[in-house]
């Protein structure tokens, strides 16, 4: 940047990025009728919005209709991809299903590519062992869609953080976890953005 640009106080695309607020999609990954996911994202998107720090939204997969990939007409792929191609990073809300992610976020994850690359990304999981090995399957699955997925991962408990399996109560102590995971996707969200 030249000297006059720094006197008049031009920013760089750099300087820009760093300033905007990134748009965060918390993404449910259940969609089964009964399912409790809508209950841990605005939990989460609570505690997010009171940062400020960010635009953070909740994304209901369900809403798409998305069909089993290659399985007939999918109008709403369109949709889902303008979608995550609107956001700049993800809380993924995910639970366990026979030790792995549900297959309809895994349908979903595969419906898109580029919408996916270069954006950071958070988990929040929750099942018997708070939802740690579909987790951990999910992490392999983003390093594929060249999502960089952070460290921090808040872990719920079926037994400790709902009544009846149904109703979800957490625990106080998730919170500090859920911020400092939030401060990671912004972090990197940014960092990324400037890729892009
Ligand atoms: C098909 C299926 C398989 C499940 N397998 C596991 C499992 O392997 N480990 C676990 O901790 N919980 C398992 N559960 C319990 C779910 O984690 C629990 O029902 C949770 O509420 C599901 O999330 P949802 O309500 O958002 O769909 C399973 C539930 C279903 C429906």
């Amino acid at each position: 940047m030249g000297f006059l640009d720094k006197l008049f106080k031009k920013t760089t695309k750099e300087e820009e990025v760093m300033t905007e607020k990134l748009n965060i999609g918390i993404i449910l990954g259940s969609t089964r009728d009964g399912r409790v996911s809508p209950q841990v994202g605005e939990w989460v998107k609570s505690i997010a919005d009171k940062r400020g720090d960010a635009n953070y939204e909740i994304v209901d997969i369900a809403e798409y209709k998305l069909p089993l990939l290659g399985e007939g007409e999918a109008p709403g792929a369109a949709a889902w991809n303008e979608k995550l191609a609107s956001l700049d990073g993800f809380v993924f809300i995910v639970q366990e299903y026979n030790h792995s992610i549900t297959g309809a976020l895994k349908n979903a994850l595969d419906y898109a590519r580029e919408a996916w690359n270069n954006k950071s990304a958070g988990i929040v999981s929750y099942g018997s062992t708070g939802g740690a090995r579909a987790a951990e399957h999910l992490r392999g699955i983003m390093g594929e869609l060249m999502i960089a997925d952070v460290r921090t991962h808040p872990t719920l408990s079926l037994f400790t953080d709902f009544e009846n399996f149904s109703t979800f109560k957490p625990q106080d102590m998730h919170l500090d976890n859920v911020n400092l995971m939030l401060d990671q996707v912004n972090a990197w969200g940014k960092a990324l953005k400037t890729i892009r």
